[in-house]
């Protein structure tokens, strides 16, 4: 199913940021996106936002964490989704070491991806970092914030464990939100919190969260493309519904192809160019 609300989409980051479930409006989507069919697909689908996010390391390129994709990985999928000039706001993530060295590595690598077509970037953590926060605000670059589970910590962390499951930590999670609030992110997204710290933390800021595995009580939902389209099948997190068996379609459709190849009933005449009869002549000797 395709829908056609795309005029009440909020394209911009400060539309994007006004977006508050409690007033009324229904629940941002962002789905990730990795190239440009992924995306043409996203835009016909009629989400808000597409994410290129740092998850291409796991579901595209092979690798069993986030922290093996570089800059130039995530230039090359940002501009092949920019390319397919969607109408959703593209989100491009910020991968592991791209700003945590100085602020202005970090102002650079955020316009790369704005050169590349993002037009906001994200990043992971909390209070931590604030500095870095603002200084790519300064730079005049919109900025989605992530809390909460962060993949980029998982060595930090001691692997992908649900965040704020205690009070301290819970109340903690609400301290970060309110502090990346305050430094003028315009949205962020909640990984891996119980709903009710969730519910809380929505409560508390006055721009959107964007939960992912974070209950139903979020301003938006985000999902990783390949999970929601059953294409990947290393990791099935309790928090992803599918909603179509891709990867098995594909399986079915690649061995109905060898077996048509080895029976030899592809191509068919059909499927291929024809020689006129002078050529088909000529050729008949060989
Ligand atoms: O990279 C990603 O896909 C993400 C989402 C899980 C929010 O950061």
């Amino acid at each position: 199913m395709t829908t056609d609300d795309s005029i009440r989409r909020p394209r911009t980051a400060p539309s994007i940021a006004a977006h508050k479930v409690a007033d009324g409006v229904e629940p941002l989507v962002m789905v990730t996106a990795y190239d440009a069919p992924g995306a043409h697909i996203a835009d016909r689908a009629g989400v808000d936002l597409i994410l290129v996010g740092d998850s291409v390391a796991m579901v595209v390129l092979g690798y069993d964490d986030t922290l093996h994709v570089t800059m130039d990985d995530m230039v090359h999928h940002t501009a092949a989704v920019a390319r397919a000039k969607p109408d959703p706001f593209i989100v491009g993530d910020l991968p592991w070491m791209a700003y945590h060295t100085t602020m202005a590595a970090a102002v650079e690598n955020a316009a790369r991806l704005v050169r590349a077509g993002a037009q906001s970037v994200k990043l992971e953590g909390g209070r931590r970092r604030l500095p870095v926060v603002e200084a790519i605000i300064n730079a005049e670059i919109p900025v989605m914030g992530h809390i909460g589970l962060t993949p980029q910590s998982a060595l930090a962390m001691g692997g992908f464990k649900i965040q704020g499951r205690r009070v301290e930590a819970a109340q903690a999670l609400i301290d970060d939100a309110k502090a990346l609030e305050d430094a003028g992110v315009y949205a962020m997204v909640l990984e891996g919190v119980p709903g009710p710290v969730a519910d809380a933390v929505t409560r508390q800021v006055g721009v959107p969260t964007i939960g992912i595995g974070a209950g139903p009580g979020c301003d938006g939902q985000v999902l990783v493309y390949h999970d929601v389209l059953g294409i990947e099948d290393r990791l099935r997190p309790k928090f992803v519904r599918r909603y179509a068996e891709i990867g098995e379609a594909s399986i079915d459709a690649l061995a109905h192809y060898a077996a048509d190849v080895r029976a030899r009933t592809f191509p068919s005449a059909e499927e291929s160019y024809k020689a006129n009869e002078d050529l088909a002549e000529a050729l008949s000797v060989y």
